[in-house]
């Protein structure tokens, strides 16, 4: 039996409808290198998506994959709770020089979900133990995604993901990204009973690449201060210059309280996250054991040493290859080649820039029967040999930040040959 048909027996695949995979099976991938990754058969596909926004520094980074091998020959886990190891140890001293100014603890969770479910079972943990239980509730941004997990789910306001789970989320405060007024309004109503307000600072990636202005995070950071209100930023898709800078909170010279992290934070490698805190928070949870205030919180693979090893060589190439100011110089001329390519197609409704990120939107939709839009891109990209993922009606682009101006040549060029064949001129 061929490989695609060996899956199909036994795999359920993430976001998918597996019906789809009956006339259009996975597609079964051998090896990476840089931009690239290969078939079985050899074909080359360029992951302009970043395989899921991780993908950092190019597939089989050598340098992150001898960091991997050397330290998978002395550790490669240990239990995270009484035990600690030198990888974890170097990353989080690396870190704390580079974020903002005000997180500087880290605890170590598995996957993005997992950091929010941390960083908001933190956050109402810490009111509850400085005397204010009343604060149970939490704020989050319209067209708002987080994760996938009961509470993260609850957080993100998109109904493709969370609609049929209505009835077991929680009651969130749902405030309207960019509306200054209203959100005002919303801290005046509920900020003495809110706990937190989660926000992807600056760019709303799941939900079209969206972006707002770093004033409003600036809005937000000032009205957390104003009513004692923890601000989450979920850098997990935003963090390690996707939007230019290394975080998006520094567009707008804010700090949060708690920042999460994952994706990037391992080049993609490993599945690892981080929820950073204050340490105003930290201590809030510091006591003798009788007082029952420790965070009971764990994972199995908290702090894994080979993702600690990915994560920590991460940060060295972007100190010793001038990671983010190529990728600065490289955004410029990626954006300005997509609205050369598309401005003109009539059925371009926007496009919107930051950092390495370009994001297409699209106004047209197809005859119910020829399919659904970013479907019929996607199936057309893939025979062209380009990885793009739209999210409805959005083509986007999200390559690692090592990608070559001839690599944007060909990911522009084929996407817009894609998007012509679908939807004419
Ligand atoms: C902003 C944001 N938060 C959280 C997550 C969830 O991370 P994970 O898929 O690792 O659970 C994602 C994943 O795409 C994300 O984009």
């Amino acid at each position: 039996m061929r490989w695609a048909q060996r899956d199909l027996k036994y795999i359920w695949h993430p976001c998918s409808q597996m019906k789809d995979y009956e006339e259009f099976p996975p597609i079964v991938i051998e090896r990476g290198e840089g931009l690239y990754v290969y078939d079985t058969e050899g074909k080359q596909y360029a992951d302009i998506v970043s395989s899921w926004w991780c993908n950092l520094l190019g597939h089989c980074n050598r340098r992150i994959n001898s960091a991997v091998k050397k330290q998978l020959d002395s550790l490669e886990h240990v239990i995270f709770a009484n035990f600690t190891h030198k990888k974890a140890i170097e990353l989080c001293e690396k870190l704390v020089k580079i974020l903002p100014a005000g997180p500087e603890k880290f605890f170590f969770t598995d996957n993005g979900s997992s950091a929010i479910e941390a960083a908001m079972k933190m956050s109402f943990q810490y009111h509850a133990q400085t005397g204010n239980p009343q604060k149970k509730r939490f704020m989050a941004l319209t067209d708002a995604y987080h994760g996938e997990t009961l509470g993260a789910l609850s957080a993100g306001a998109m109904d493709l993901y969370s609609r049929i789970y209505k009835p077991v989320l929680l009651d969130v405060i749902r405030v309207p990204t960019s509306d200054f007024e209203k959100t005002e309004d919303a801290f005046a109503l509920h900020g003495h009973e809110t706990c937190a307000i989660i926000v992807e600072p600056i760019l709303q990636a799941a939900a079209g690449m969206k972006i707002y202005s770093p004033a409003y995070l600036k809005k937000i950071r000032e009205l957390c201060d104003k009513y004692n209100v923890h601000l989450i930023a979920d850098e997990i898709a935003t963090g390690y210059g996707r939007t230019g800078k290394m975080f998006a909170c520094e567009h707008a010279g804010i700090s949060p309280d708690i920042m999460c992290l994952s994706k990037g934070l391992t080049g993609g490698y490993m599945p690892m996250a981080l929820a950073a805190v204050t340490q105003k928070i930290y201590n809030a949870f510091y006591a003798d054991y009788s007082e029952g205030k420790s965070f009971m919180h764990s994972h199995t693979y908290s702090g894994n040493p080979l993702a600690c090893a990915a994560a920590a060589e991460v940060l060295n190439i972007f100190e010793d290859e001038n990671i983010l100011e190529t990728a600065q110089e490289n955004a410029d001329y990626f954006s300005r080649l997509i609205r050369e390519k598309f401005s003109s197609h009539p059925n371009v409704r926007e496009i919107r820039s930051i950092g390495l990120i370009n994001a297409i939107e699209l106004a047209a939709k197809l005859p119910s029967s020829e399919g659904r839009l970013g479907y019929c891109i996607y199936r057309e990209a893939i025979k062209n040999g380009l990885i793009l993922r739209p999210l409805g009606n959005v083509i986007y682009f999200n390559p690692p930040l090592t990608i070559t101006k001839a690599q944007m040549d060909f990911a522009a060029e084929t996407a817009y040959r894609c998007l012509i064949k679908i939807l004419p001129e």
